[in-house]
């Protein structure tokens, strides 16, 4: 199967996932827009989403699922998102396609975040993938050099020739070189800095399962 593939597989067995009548808490990026798919089949079933990006939200309305703002609604019973790694305690790298912020929001507000990813995604120690930070463009250059000091190497992401902009109007710097071995640590410590707005680790909002897409069918990692 391809990974392609394997995204759809997952997007799909998400729905069973969906509380009936409940308003449902969406991520980002390209699982999710299977899930999104998915969803609309179901969609007279749920009271709407949550969404966690503007690109999610379009896709949410266009296929005719109502998308509530997030200060209106106290809690969520689950939040459905990809990862671009998760590690075996459910600890993630996020940001990806730029939405961390707010998809850490909505996952703040939801009881379960479950993520839902190709096999590739899962890995021995986050890292690997560039960790993705966003920051207020005014203190990019010194969070630059923060990093630098913990041996990594951070380049301000560009989007057709200039610093791309999130949907909070601030820059994302990638970070590639660094150890994280201790994600809960080392995510308290990067939120502290000035300037950042979020670290792309999910360490305290980490997943409670995985939907894991295989060769050989749809895993569910329990954490
Ligand atoms: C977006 C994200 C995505 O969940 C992550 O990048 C995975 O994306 P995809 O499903 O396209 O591989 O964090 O900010």
């Amino acid at each position: 199967m391809t990974q392609d593939e394997l995204k759809t597989l997952v997007g799909q067995a998400a729905v069973a996932h969906v509380p009936e009548g409940g308003i449902v808490g969406v991520g980002t990026g390209s699982t999710v827009n299977q899930f999104i798919i998915a969803l609309a089949a179901i969609k007279d079933r749920i009271q709407g989403a949550v969404s966690s990006s503007e690109a999610s939200t379009e896709k949410l309305k266009a296929l005719g699922i109502p998308v509530f703002d997030s200060n209106a609604v106290d809690e969520l019973a689950v939040y459905i998102d990809g990862a671009d790694e998760i590690d075996h305690a459910g600890h993630m790298i996020k940001g990806g396609g730029a939405a961390l912020t707010r998809e850490k929001i909505v996952a703040a507000q939801s009881k379960r975040f479950i993520c839902i990813a190709d096999e590739s995604k899962l890995v021995h120690r986050l890292g690997a993938f560039p960790l993705p930070v966003e920051v207020i463009p005014m203190a990019t250059h010194r969070v630059i050099r923060q990093f630098a000091g913990l041996g990594g190497t951070a380049v301000v992401r560009q989007k057709n020739g200039a610093p791309l902009v999130t949907d909070n109007g601030q820059h994302i710097v990638d970070v590639t070189g660094l150890r994280i071995t201790d994600p809960l640590a080392f995510e308290s410590d990067v939120n502290q800095w000035p300037g950042v707005v979020t670290v792309g680790v999910f360490a305290h909002q980490k997943a409670a399962i995985c939907l894991l897409g295989t060769a050989s069918g749809v895993k569910t990692l329990t954490f």
